[in-house]
């Protein structure tokens, strides 16, 4: 055994040391090599050191760069070391994180997470929390917490009794929704269709003074960093305005709730505390490894009428946190571990930085595309950076180039109309040279071709 993961760990050490010179889009070659895993299911298994070979020969160099400095696709964070390495001791550990009584372990941990999160987003201090696979479902999860508390008010118990014959919930979502958010209402039977658009302005951002007004059983869906623009809808505004009305206000910050971590940054999520609900994720911004989001509740006992189980094999009975009574999941791996050695690694002036960082990269993206005559379409309010070059085929060709080029990935967008290349700055191992030194090659590919 010892062997084995001592093999894995060198593995993934040497991995990591050479993320950085290597192309961080995957070659044609590497990724015609993976034939070499559709194989039939083999009758006889095989030595572990013979498959870890074998994964790591094909697997590493067909996988993408993502935990390299010049990854800029999507928003997605890279994993600081210390993360990785605590995310290998709890995978030892394997635990199963449901009951405090069994896993008091991860139960604790969490529970000291959830607290040092509350004071990081400056939320209320009687939040519940679930860790879950992702905003997604951390979307989901305080949706459900939602919808709970807004029939109890109408007089219907949906745990109970479900939505057929429940009185109607109105959903007001911004026109810049993730579609993650839609698919997390649908999965809770309130429809991805059967929402009410509010209006936006030029960079996604709802326009507070254009709330419809509020009737019956409602909820809010607000948005703390737009996927394209990196813009902030104005929260405590709409929260100011909806006082008194009943409706919940949820926050999907996937990314753009880490502002609020930035003394600069934290200007740009006023009044965020007022709402409901806040859904983050520790994988992007926090850099933690994948499968790791947050849902955040100020109403805490509403998150757990919605997740929470009893039975009779099931030691519930604590004076301490169950962590699945917050969560979709009874079985699952401790990913507020990874969050626990973030926090405790960075301390709040270490993820200050980190948010910091991330976004003065942004700005010097921005600043070198316009100066080389490109036309960044946002406000770079944040880490997220749009720019165009030109029309929808030119502008395709030239990202198929630079991620081709393999020096760094961007990916593409439609951003209001206009097909466009979108760079996210996330990376906790991001330097002004790995900035300075994707410049050079988007200008040089771009002008190319313009
Ligand atoms: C604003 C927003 N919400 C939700 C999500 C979904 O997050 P996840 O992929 O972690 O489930 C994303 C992903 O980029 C996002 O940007």
């Amino acid at each position: 055994m010892e062997k084995l993961l001592q093999d894995a760990a060198a593995r993934g050490i040497r991995y990591r040391r050479e993320i950085n010179d290597r192309s961080v889009a995957p070659s044609a070659e590497a990724i015609a090599r993976l034939e070499v895993f559709r194989e039939p299911l083999p009758a006889q298994g095989c030595a572990p050191e013979v498959l870890l070979k074998r994964l790591d020969e094909y697997g590493s160099p067909a996988s993408m760069g993502m935990v390299g400095p010049r990854f800029f696709g999507f928003v997605i964070g890279g994993s600081m070391p210390v993360t990785v390495a605590s995310n290998w001791l709890s995978s030892a550990w394997d635990q199963n994180v449901g009951m405090h009584k069994i896993t008091p372990a991860a139960a604790i941990i969490e529970e000291v997470v959830l607290g040092w999160l509350i004071e990081i987003f400056d939320l209320p201090g009687d939040c519940g929390a679930g860790f879950v696979t992702g905003c997604t479902v951390a979307n989901f999860s305080a949706l459900a917490a939602a919808r709970s508390k807004v029939l109890a008010d109408a007089g219907w118990d949906v745990e109970a009794d479900g939505l057929a014959g429940a009185p109607e919930i109105t959903v007001l979502v911004g026109g810049e929704a993730h579609p993650t958010l839609l698919k997390s209402l649908g999965m809770l039977g309130l429809g991805r269709n059967r929402v009410v658009r509010m209006a936006v302005d030029q960079q996604g951002q709802v326009i507070a003074e254009q709330v419809p007004e509020i009737k019956g059983p409602t909820i809010v869906c607000l948005q703390a960093g737009n996927l394209n623009s990196g813009g902030f809808d104005p929260i405590g505004a709409i929260c100011d305005r909806l006082e008194g009305t009943g409706a919940w206000v949820h926050v999907d910050g996937a990314f753009g709730l880490w502002a609020a971590a930035s003394p600069k940054y934290r200007r740009l999520v006023p009044g965020l505390g007022k709402a409901d609900s806040w859904a983050t994720d520790a994988h992007k911004w926090l850099n933690v490894p994948q499968d790791s989001g947050i849902a955040l509740v100020r109403h805490a006992q509403y998150l757990k009428r919605a997740m929470a189980i009893t039975a009779d094999y099931l030691p519930t009975d604590t004076q301490f946190r169950n962590p699945s009574d917050y969560t979709p999941e009874l079985s699952r791996r401790a990913r507020g571990v990874d969050v626990w050695a973030a926090l405790r690694y960075l301390g709040r002036d270490g993820v200050a930085r980190l948010i910091e960082n991330c976004c003065e990269h942004a700005e010097r993206f921005g600043k070198g595309l316009r100066k080389a005559g490109f036309e960044v379409l946002n406000d770079v309010v944040l880490n997220q950076v749009v720019v165009v070059f030109g029309d929808a085929e030119t502008t395709l060709k030239i990202i198929d180039e630079i991620q081709r080029d393999g020096t760094c990935w961007c990916g593409s967008t439609v951003w209001r109309g206009q097909t466009a290349m979108r760079i996210s700055v996330c990376n906790w191992s991001t330097t002004i040279a790995d900035v300075e030194r994707s410049l050079d090659v988007i200008i040089r590919i771009a002008k190319e071709h313009t």
